[in-house]
């Protein structure tokens, strides 16, 4: 076929399959890729939705092996030790009061790399669609540069009171929010919530007071929280690995040794994002400390050849799958919707997987590159219209 099949690109709704021109031959793959040499629009149809029936296949088959395959009820605790050179077991238990400040110095060696900044022209009319928007990037430094209120910013950060202690080699920083208002006799639930990338232990700012003391914001007073938000290694003020290999299910352990050092012996987990995965694995190596798990992240791990289905036929039949018409729209065409969507937007996650020094060596020397990196996933994972926004939709 070397003319363009317009069908191929039409948008349709309703299929009827196997064409009635095909019942005659028995391999319906075969008469659709024949029809389609005829231009028929029905059966370019069916071809289409047997490629994708096929391409389905083939991605679920590699996600079933790949993601859900491996999945364990539990997992055992294991151990590590990610400091500097050879092992040491002396590390120093002692909780010590953590303070976020900034200095003089640090500001003007800020302010000094904000100023030398080279920015380059973004593509004419490419808004965010190929990455931050360099004219946009401009504003948002000079705000950082000129109006950014540091000393604000850093009482808003030491409203709760902050902690260091070292495990398993590294130092590790969390915050810890008591209520205020306990009622006498009334115990507050332990809550560790672990935020993700790109995040930190700031996510959860706002809703600390929700936890801690809801009947001041007209929630019921039915629970109370004294809330541990940890910042994984690496992130924010905890000490990164100095050894290869630390994952999620490490972190997981360095959280719970966390918890039972603060004297924690059963505690409830939240967690989005990487967050999600290692309040996970603290579920599944410590499942009869974790009283309750909250993730607002799901990776789904049940299987069933019916989603896949959905995810090709969805679009023919919504109401077979239970789909919404919103469903349909945020789904599909599936191939743009959810698989270049996957493919567009996750580069940054194969770089950071696999060559992260590399990229850290700009990212480090340079805050603008880096306010670039991060805030681009603010628009873009927000919305992935915003990419079509000049400001990609950051000051919506
Ligand atoms: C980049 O952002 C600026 C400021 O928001 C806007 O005026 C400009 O049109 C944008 N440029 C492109 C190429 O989208």
């Amino acid at each position: 076929m070397n003319r363009p099949n317009p069908a191929l690109s039409a948008n349709f709704v309703h299929s009827q399959w196997p064409h009635p021109d095909c019942k005659s031959h028995n391999a319906p793959l075969q008469c659709c890729l024949s029809a389609c040499r005829e231009e028929s629009i029905e059966c370019s149809k069916t071809g289409k939705m047997l490629l994708e029936i096929i391409g389905a296949l083939v991605v679920g088959f590699l996600l079933y092996h790949f993601v859900f395959g491996k999945k364990d009820d539990t997992l055992p605790m294991g151990d590590g030790w990610w400091g500097p050179g050879q092992r040491r077991d002396d590390d120093n238990e002692e909780i010590r009061p953590f303070k976020i400040e900034t200095s003089e110095e640090e500001l003007n060696d800020l302010f000094n790399r904000i100023d030398q900044t080279r920015y380059t022209e973004p593509l004419e009319g490419s808004r965010f669609n190929y990455g931050f928007n360099s004219t946009h990037l401009q504003k948002v430094v000079s705000y950082w540069r000129n109006k950014f209120d540091w000393k604000k910013q850093l009482e808003y950060i030491n409203q709760y009171p902050h902690f260091k202690t070292k495990i398993e080699g590294l130092d590790i920083h969390f915050l810890h929010a008591k209520p205020k208002n306990l009622p006498a006799g009334r115990r507050a639930k332990p809550l560790i919530m672990v935020h993700g990338w790109p995040g930190s232990f700031y996510e959860f700012y706002k809703i600390i007071p929700l936890l801690t003391d809801p009947a001041s914001h007209g929630l019921s007073d039915e629970n109370f929280f004294e809330v541990i938000c940890p910042s994984i290694p690496g992130y924010g003020f905890s000490e990164a690995s100095h050894k290869q290999g630390c994952n999620s299910v490490d972190v997981a352990r360095i959280f719970y040794k966390l918890m039972q050092r603060l004297g924690f012996q059963e505690f409830y987990a939240q967690g989005g994002d990487w967050g999600s995965l290692v309040c996970t694995n603290l579920a599944q190596i410590a499942p009869s400390n974790v009283k309750g798990l909250h993730i607002n992240m799901v990776f789904v791990s049940s299987f069933k050849p019916v989603i896949l289905l959905s995810l090709v036929l969805g679009q023919y039949f919504p109401g077979l799958f239970g789909m919404s018409d919103v469903d349909v729209k945020r789904m599909f065409p599936i191939g743009k919707k959810m698989f270049g969507h996957a493919v567009k937007e996750s580069g940054y996650m194969h770089l950071q997987a696999t060559k992260p020094d590399t990229a850290g060596c700009g990212l480090n020397n340079s805050p603008v590159g880096l306010a670039a990196y991060i805030l681009e996933k603010f628009s873009t994972w927000t919305d992935p219209d915003f990419r079509d926004h000049e400001d990609g939709g950051l000051e919506r």
